[in-house]
């Protein structure tokens, strides 16, 4: 097999959204369009659905079925796209931001009437600080949305990108007619409630063809003085700037009612990027290194308390994954094999024999692999670019039974590898935190430590919202700090101190008061001076 076609090919990305703008359903229908499922529903059922907390075993097996949609792979116009699913419930965040780490590129899809919400600009944030390229889907256009360009407004400044758009929208909601496509110059006309993948392009000839108005009546010339108001206003579209993250395309459509997917599609299989290089500790890695390389972005734990083997996905980064073939497992410096590996083409999980860079390919694991490992030939370096992100609530995880104590601190050890949660410690004690982004990993830790380790553990709320990982210009200015704030000090899993505020108001007085020590968002940073005495 040529694996210069194969990786030329490769298209991995992830929809992304805030939940309820149509990320299930797009995801759905650009398979739908790409053939790679014949009927739609087959994504939907696997969404996890808005729960009460209480229900959290419901998610976790809706979790746990949607370990069959980690990703899910077609062919499309001879590219292979693997799409990367992301939790829709905004307590799985987490989940989510580690997924960008192993995709290319990302489709974002943004409600027409609600326009840009929190949970959007979180992971534009997070996609920005990779700058990944991003092409934005502006959905639900058959309802009664915002005026398009205070949308394209409000999308370049909460999201810090330029945006271009390729579609204008003729109308919204009940008189929605369709949209015209800036770059072809055709026009799409709208059918509500199609539920077929036909064409609906209709060919004129630029905007002064009279068919314009023959499709469109009296809207045909506000059409073209919009579009002259477009051309004046958006750069022209550059595919330099989209892949350097500082552009981003936007189409309007319905995913509802299959409108505008194809032209989205065949867009983002024209414009988006195979397999990029990515960072290590010691260099870049290049997809068309012949030698193997790739990292763990996700576990998903065996639901069936009895197996503890977990699922690890792989994001094979460089050279050809193997079955059987003997690997470094970098972090631990011992070889492993993997005899079943599997990969999700056709909505099948298959055993795979080979995996390109691009691909995703699923590990059972008895415990030895964390998120964020690395996997070579041989070679001894660390992929970068998978960070702890600063969690928004914390509690302290007070153990319940002095007997099974050792039971409690494996478990929380596991579960927070897992990627459920991220443990502190308070230093000079075995005080545990446990910061997450939602209620629900509560219930799933305390849940799950019960029924898989028997130990029996209680929360104790603590009063901050934001953490930030500590270093500082000299040792010195470091041990000041500490020492001022010894209080809101604690050390994540790789020992690295982090402090905790109970506000953004609390941290940004901090940040004025110790010019000489800088706050990180994340967990992974070019060090200064940091480190435990
Ligand atoms: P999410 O994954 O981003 O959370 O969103 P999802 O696709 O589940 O869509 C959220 C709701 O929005 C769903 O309705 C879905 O049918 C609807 N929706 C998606 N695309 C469009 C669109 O183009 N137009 C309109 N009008 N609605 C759209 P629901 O009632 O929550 O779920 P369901 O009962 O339809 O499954």
């Amino acid at each position: 097999m040529d694996t210069l076609h194969e990786i030329d090919r490769r298209r991995t990305f992830a929809v992304i959204s805030h939940p309820d703008a149509g990320k299930t359903t797009l995801t759905e229908k650009l398979r739908l369009f790409g053939g790679g499922i014949r009927t739609a529903g087959a994504v939907k059922s696997n969404k996890i659905k808005k729960t009460a907390a209480s229900d959290f075993m419901e998610i976790e097996k809706q979790r746990g079925i949607s370990v069959a949609t980690a990703v899910m792979s077609f062919e499309y116009d001879g590219k292979l796209i693997n799409i990367l699913d992301t939790p829709g419930h905004k307590d799985f965040a987490e989940d989510t931001y580690r997924t960008l780490t192993a995709v290319d590129s990302v489709i974002l899809v943004v409600d027409s009437v609600k326009g840009v919400e929190e949970q959007t600009e979180k992971l534009m944030h997070v996609c920005r600080m990779r700058s990944t390229p991003v092409i934005v889907f502006i959905n639900k256009l058959d309802r009664e949305g915002r005026p398009p360009l205070e949308l394209l407004d409000e999308l370049e400044e909460k999201l810090d990108i330029r945006v271009r758009p390729m579609t204008w929208p003729i109308n919204m909601g009940s008189l929605f007619k369709g949209v015209y496509n800036l770059h072809e110059e055709n026009l799409y006309l709208f059918k509500p409630g199609k539920t077929t993948v036909e064409e609906d392009r209709i060919l004129v000839k630029g905007l002064n063809d009279p068919a314009l108005d023959t499709h469109l009546g009296t809207d045909a010339n506000r059409l073209r003085e919009n579009v002259e108001l477009v051309e004046g206003v958006y750069d022209p579209f550059s595919v330099e700037d989209y892949r350097a993250g500082t552009q981003a395309p936007v189409f309007f459509g319905s995913a509802l009612n299959n409108f505008g997917v194809r032209e989205l599609l065949e867009t983002f299989v024209s414009i988006a990027p195979r397999p990029v290089p990515r960072p290590t500790n010691t260099r870049f890695v290049d997809p068309v290194e012949t030698t193997f390389s790739g990292f763990i972005f996700k576990i998903h734990a065996n639901l069936d308390p009895r197996h503890r083997d977990r699922i690890a996905f792989l994001r094979v980064c460089s050279g050809t994954f193997e079955r059987s073939k003997q690997f470094l497992h970098v972090r631990q410096g011992k070889q492993v094999r993997f005899t079943s590996p599997y990969s999700f083409m056709a909505e099948k999980k298959t055993i795979v024999d080979e995996a390109f860079p691009g691909d995703v390919v699923g590990l059972y694991d008895r415990g030895d692999l964390k998120i964020g490992d690395t996997l070579t030939d041989g070679e001894e370096l660390e992929f970068r670019g998978i960070p702890a992100f600063s969690p928004s609530i914390f509690r302290e995880m007070v153990n319940m039974d002095p007997m099974r104590s050792k039971q409690f601190h494996k478990g929380l050890k596991q579960l927070t590898e897992e990627g459920v949660a991220q443990l502190f410690t308070i230093k000079n004690g075995n005080r545990l935190i446990v910061g997450t982004v939602g209620e629900l990993q509560f219930d799933v830790i305390t849940y799950r430590l019960e029924h898989e380790y028997g130990a029996a553990a209680r929360t104790q709320p603590l009063p901050y919202t934001v953490a930030r990982w500590v270093t500082a210009d000299t040792p010195a200015a470091l041990e000041e700090f500490m020492r001022y704030r010894d209080r809101n000090i604690v050390w994540d899993k790789d020992d690295k101190p982090v402090y905790l505020a109970e506000s953004p108001w609390v941290l940004n007085s901090n940040i004025k008061d110790y010019p000489g020590v800088t706050f990180h968002e994340t967990s992974e940073f070019k060090t200064a001076v940091q480190g435990r005495a």
